[in-house]
């Protein structure tokens, strides 16, 4: 049964379905593609919020950087499919559907059940990030130039992990449109600057070691359960980024190996020159790592990982049962079994439509 749009068809195909997501300068909506015969596609939607959508600087550097980006074309980037305005002049961007959660969500799920991450899916999800992040820092332009793409802002809300099992990076290069057209938004600035590398907080240009240190910190972070820089007050926030002071994962994490720990540590070094020269270098490091584990983590695994933390989050008022279940992996090893699942068929499958 098809649902009732919550608004027009956009540019006469685009039909949203419903809110999926607000972050600090546009909403998503869950939404699908008519095409002939009943052919449909499911799509995200970004509407870019009314103040912003009213800045023409900002819209200019958006397009810009819209264009930029859809020549990115990688399986662990979100596409851009499309970018038009509605018929009030609002714009909305028409982006890959990533049917799954974001990082942050995942770790969510794990902390509502009273879990630790597994720590080798999140090197399997870094090691997928670090692919999509060194291929748009190798892009090269139509002329065959090297025309680095930065992303500029890896948090965990941008790093979706899909049902399937696919890590997507969402939203790449368009943190510059803000930044260009000098957007001080206070609800967007406070999210994203726990993120940021120190030199960035002094205003150097972004570089490939800039986005290193943002997936540090995001691996921290869903390693330790809890945010690394953090703080109401931006300019506190900025404080300790500049001090740099990094708990120990040692202390909070017993069982995560050190050298994931040196991993993420080198990433997070004040200078960038001691940081990985490039995403890929730190990418196969993680992925050495793994090769020396019995651990599984190929995409099957982290899709009933993502299945999991769904029913997790979707249990919010449901059965004690729900929240108490083990974690796929969890359930893996008590079973001994190769093939076992977590079967909790009274909870519903829904993606949630708020964010934490
Ligand atoms: N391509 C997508 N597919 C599915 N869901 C998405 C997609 N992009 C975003 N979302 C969902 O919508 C939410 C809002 O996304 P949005 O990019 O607007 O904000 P954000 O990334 O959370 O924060 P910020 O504005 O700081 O970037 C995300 O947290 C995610 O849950
Ligand atoms: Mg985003």
């Amino acid at each position: 049964m098809r649902r009732t749009p919550i608004a027009e068809l956009l540019g006469g195909k685009y039909e949203v379905l419903e809110l999926a997501g607000e972050g600090g300068m546009a909403k998503v909506y869950r939404g699908q593609t008519l095409g002939a015969a009943g052919f449909t596609r499911p799509i995200a939607i970004k509407r870019v919020l009314a103040p912003l959508s009213q800045n023409p600087e900002f819209l200019k550097m958006f397009v810009e950087e819209a264009r930029v980006v859809s020549e990115l074309e990688h399986p662990n980037i979100a596409q851009i499919h499309d970018f038009d305005r509605d018929r009030a002049g609002e714009y909305y961007l028409v982006l890959e559907w990533v049917d799954g959660l974001t990082l942050a969500e995942w770790r969510e799920a794990y902390r509502k059940n009273g879990r630790q991450t597994p720590w080798h899916l999140v090197a399997a999800i870094g090691i997928e990030v670090l692919k999509a992040l060194h291929a748009a820092h190798v892009h090269v332009d139509r002329s065959g130039n090297p025309a680095p793409i930065f992303h500029r802002d890896v948090t965990p809300q941008n790093a979706m992990v899909s049902k399937c099992g696919v890590v997507k990076l969402t939203d790449f290069g368009l943190a510059r449109a803000m930044d260009r057209s000098s957007i001080t938004k206070p609800g967007f600035v406070k999210g994203k600057i726990a993120y940021l590398a120190p030199e960035l907080t002094y205003e150097a240009d972004p570089s490939a070691q800039t986005d290193l240190f943002s997936v540090g910190v995001v691996l921290w972070e869903v390693l330790a359960g809890e945010k690394l820089f953090k703080g109401k007050d931006p300019v506190k926030v900025v404080g300790f980024i500049r001090d740099m002071e990094i708990p120990s994962l040692a202390e909070m994490r017993e069982d995560v190996p050190a050298r994931l720990r040196e991993i993420i540590e080198r990433a997070l070094q004040r200078e960038p020159t001691d940081r990985y020269r490039t995403a890929h270098a730190m990418g196969r490091d993680l992925a050495a790592l793994l090769r020396a584990t019995q651990e599984p983590t190929d995409s099957d695994v982290i899709a009933k990982s993502v299945d999991w933390a769904q029913r997790q989050l979707n249990a919010d008022n449901q059965t004690e049962g729900a929240t108490k279940s083990f974690p796929p992996e969890l359930a893996l090893a008590l079973a001994g079994a190769a093939d076992e699942t977590i079967r909790d068929t009274s909870i519903p499958l829904t993606r949630r439509t708020k964010r934490q």
